[in-house]
């Protein structure tokens, strides 16, 4: 069974996010002698971040599906704080390496999942592919992405749009500013005159913790420069870091993050998505979660708020996708088996995709799936099939831990020095190190 996206909101805010609010307390819920499939007592810890606004409302819609087909498992939530799972991927590695796996963890297809099969921690989902029909099901570039050695090791949830630019309409109307600048210039230029009003240009948080919200907009800034094909040949080997077009954007970087208000103060994307719906500033670049807590807000799409493609970026689609694993050695595989199959059918994606502002892995939408979702996931469909498709780094598609992790370090002491010529060189570096 799947509800419309807005009518599962207005549920959970009518319940104050009722059954949401204690499954996603971080502890069990509160049904006990459940039986397993097997007969035996079954529960599912599920490890994932998400854990702030629509993302939250977003397992809470996931969960109460899974339940409707599987009433005797406990749903045990292990989400761990911190956007883009900064703090998960540090906690889920130390469980990894203590042997204590949750049941399932999320992870992201591509190269960050890449480490985990590597490091011989994950059950190949053959299987499953077989027996749930997932090799037709899903969409091409996704099934491309759970496989390596010719296995397949995830199962995919969703397709989030990383390039997207959201305004706040008042704010930008009274600044005479575009919502959707089409270029990085007219960017900079509508930044400027949104300042010159009194209000934050830009809401973004670059403190260490949130590091990767100046990752994501420097890769926005990176695919405008380099399009649809340099992109990806940056994550080659070889690939050419030393380019003016590279210079050029890490330049724009500086220009746009010392226009934003204050961004060395702590503010989760959640909290900064939150500032552009109050009128507190004009523009954020983030990811379509965005979406998902702009309506959990009660905003009107293209009235209080409107979207577009990451200044210069119109015809690619940087996108990322959420999967599920079924870890070696978890304690109830037969409970993640379930969840699996939840995440990899029709109704467990739309209960979640519907919620969050993310569109559905599969090959096909049909006319009446698409009924349910709002004006901006049905935009994005049109772009995911109108538009050349490349991976985001910032969510796992293009580099693996390692290089994220050297890129991050990078930004800080940019942060920090303002220097695009030194962040430049550090990222050439970085490349050199880890491009396979
Ligand atoms: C991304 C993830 C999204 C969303 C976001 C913000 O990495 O793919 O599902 O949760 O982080 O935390």
């Amino acid at each position: 069974m799947s509800i419309s996206r807005r009518a599962f909101l207005a549920t959970a805010g009518s319940l104050g996010l009722g059954a949401g609010t204690a499954l996603l307390s971080g502890c069990a819920s509160s049904s006990t002698n459940v039986t397993g499939p097997s007969g035996t007592p079954s529960s599912l810890e599920v490890f994932s971040w998400w854990t702030e606004g629509g993302e939250k409302a977003a397992l809470s819609s996931l969960v109460s599906e899974f339940h409707v087909h599987n009433p005797h498992i406990d749903f045990v939530n292990r989400a761990v704080a911190g956007g883009a799972g900064t703090n998960a991927k540090a906690e889920l590695a130390r469980r990894l390496q203590a042997g204590n796996p949750p049941d399932t963890f999320q992870g992201q297809a591509g190269a960050m999942l890449d480490d985990y099969v590597d490091a011989g921690q994950l059950e190949d989902l053959g299987f499953l592919y077989q027996q749930q029909g997932w090799d037709r099901s899903l969409n091409s570039t996704l099934l491309a992405l759970t496989k390596r050695g010719g296995k397949h090791w995830s199962v995919p949830l969703d397709i989030h749009h990383i390039n997207v630019i959201w305004a706040n309409k008042r704010v930008c109307d009274h600044a005479k500013a575009p919502v959707a600048p089409d270029n990085v210039p007219d960017f900079v230029t509508a930044l400027h005159r949104v300042a010159a009003t009194g209000k934050n240009p830009l809401a973004i948080s670059a403190t260490t913790a949130e590091i990767w919200q100046v990752k994501h907009v420097m890769e926005c800034l990176l695919v405008a420069e380099l399009g649809p094909t340099g992109w990806p040949a940056l994550w080659q080997a070889g690939g050419n870091w030393d380019s003016q077009q590279v210079a050029s954007a890490l330049d724009a970087l500086r220009q746009i993050l010392a226009l934003a208000v204050n961004p060395t103060a702590e503010l989760s994307w959640d909290q900064a998505s939150a500032a552009v719906g109050r009128g507190e500033a004009a523009y954020q670049i983030m990811g379509d979660w965005t979406e998902a807590s702009f309506t959990l807000a009660g905003l009107v799409p293209q009235h209080d708020y409107d979207w577009a493609p990451a200044p210069g970026t119109s015809g690619t689609f940087v996108f990322a996708s959420d999967c599920f694993t079924l870890p070696k050695g978890a304690k109830d595989r037969e409970a993640a088996i379930a969840w699996l199959v939840e995440c990899g059918s029709q109704s467990g994606q739309d209960s979640f995709t519907t919620v969050k502002g993310a569109i559905p892995p599969r090959a096909v939408i049909g006319s009446t799936e698409r009924g349910l979702f709002d004006a901006y996931s049905l935009w994005s469909m049109e772009q995911w099939t109108g538009t050349q498709i490349v991976g985001s780094l910032t969510h796992g598609v293009v580099a693996r831990a390692a290089w994220n992790s050297a890129i991050d370090t990078a930004l800080v002491a940019f942060v920090a020095n303002r220097d695009p010529v030194r962040l430049q060189t550090a990222l050439a570096a970085a490349a050199k190190e880890f491009a396979a």
